[in-house]
């Protein structure tokens, strides 16, 4: 009985609809089950649960679209995507530096956003108050005060361990740890344009095929210009072996990136779309699986776009929070 409970519990925990039924049905057997003591079937369908059931449990809000019919644009191909729009990528922060659009970044809670490492650069500058964040974004030229929170940087925190290759005359070799967290001046307010962004839970999974997006700003064109208005790609993720073939990335893909893309090319982020998530649903959640950090140019054949491995780079991201935070629980996912 005591088992059935938190069994019941755990399956009741999670807010996803479509699996929603299934696993009330389930749990709600579970006690039928009991009631004819038919302790085989209890097991099996025990087991089933907590096999399942953990990767659906939230503790927190998180990675849900407000607008339900936000819907993909057909004008507009960029690098292979689409034109978005409004409040479809509700956890998709605008980065600027010195008022100008740089990067892209992934709300996590109401005063933490993540971005790449590298956007910090000899190029740009370590200093917070270069640097202004737009949550609800979507024409970037345009202020829509109905959508936008802006907001400054308070601090920003690097990845001890990051390293550019790049910076060391090595030129075919993907950062390592790119990731950097940035606080927010004021907390963000959470409506239909603005929500965070699950972060992967350990044993999270993100197989390779699996489809996933990514959204930014960046250039539609190696070499080529930025869009105006927020578009998005699907991509599908890569194995690290397929990554690391001679006629990819030839073994330079470490533990701290992963790919996604396609090997016919012809779809990927690009330039300044850095730091935006790669982001995968899971459970009805949306989840950051990865931040845009690098790639040989953009979009060619079997050379993928290349991410910060965010499943074994969010105990670093969630330690520097709680620390900040003084273990205040502030992160869902
Ligand atoms: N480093 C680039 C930036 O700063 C992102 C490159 C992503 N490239 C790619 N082919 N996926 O915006």
């Amino acid at each position: 009985m005591f088992v059935n409970v938190i069994v019941t519990t755990s399956c009741r925990e999670r807010t996803l609809r479509k699996k929603e039924r299934i696993w009330f049905s389930l749990s709600e057997n579970i006690v039928d089950i009991e009631r004819q003591t038919k302790p085989k079937m209890l097991v099996g369908a025990l087991l089933i649960c907590l096999s399942v059931i953990p990767s659906c449990v939230f503790p927190q809000e998180c990675g849900l679209r407000k607008i339900r019919n936000a819907s993909g644009g057909r004008v507009k191909r960029i690098v292979g995507g689409t034109q978005s729009s409004q409040g479809k990528w509700p956890w998709q922060a605008a980065l600027f530096f010195k008022g100008r659009h740089y990067c892209s970044g992934a709300v996590i809670s109401s005063t933490w956003i993540l971005t790449a490492a590298h956007c910090f650069s000899p190029f740009t500058s370590h200093k917070p108050t270069d640097w202004t964040s737009v949550l609800g974004d979507h024409h970037l030229k345009e202020r829509d005060e109905r959508f936008e929170q802006r907001r400054k940087i308070l601090n920003i925190t690097i990845h001890e361990n990051y390293k550019s290759m790049w910076f060391e005359g090595i030129y075919d070799t993907p950062p390592m740890n790119d990731v950097a967290i940035l606080k927010v001046h004021k907390q963000l307010v959470f409506n239909n344009y603005v929500q965070p962004l699950c972060l992967p839970r350990p044993g999270d999974v993100f197989a390779p095929n699996e489809e996933c997006y990514v959204a930014g700003w960046g250039h539609t064109q190696w070499n080529g210009t930025q869009p105006d208005i927020l578009r998005e790609s699907k991509v599908r993720i890569v194995s690290r072996e397929v990554c690391n073939q001679e006629k990819s990335y030839n073994g330079t893909i470490h533990g701290t990136a992963m790919c996604a893309g396609f090997p016919q090319g012809g779809i990927d982020a690009c330039e300044y779309d850095s730091g935006g998530p790669l982001v995968c649903k899971k459970c009805g959640r949306h989840y950051a699986a990865g931040l845009v950090s690098w790639g040989e140019k953009c979009a060619l054949p079997n050379k993928y776009g290349v991410y910060a491995n965010l499943t074994v780079l969010t105990p670093w991201i969630t330690g520097k929070i709680s620390t900040s935070e003084q273990g205040n629980g502030v992160l869902r996912g």
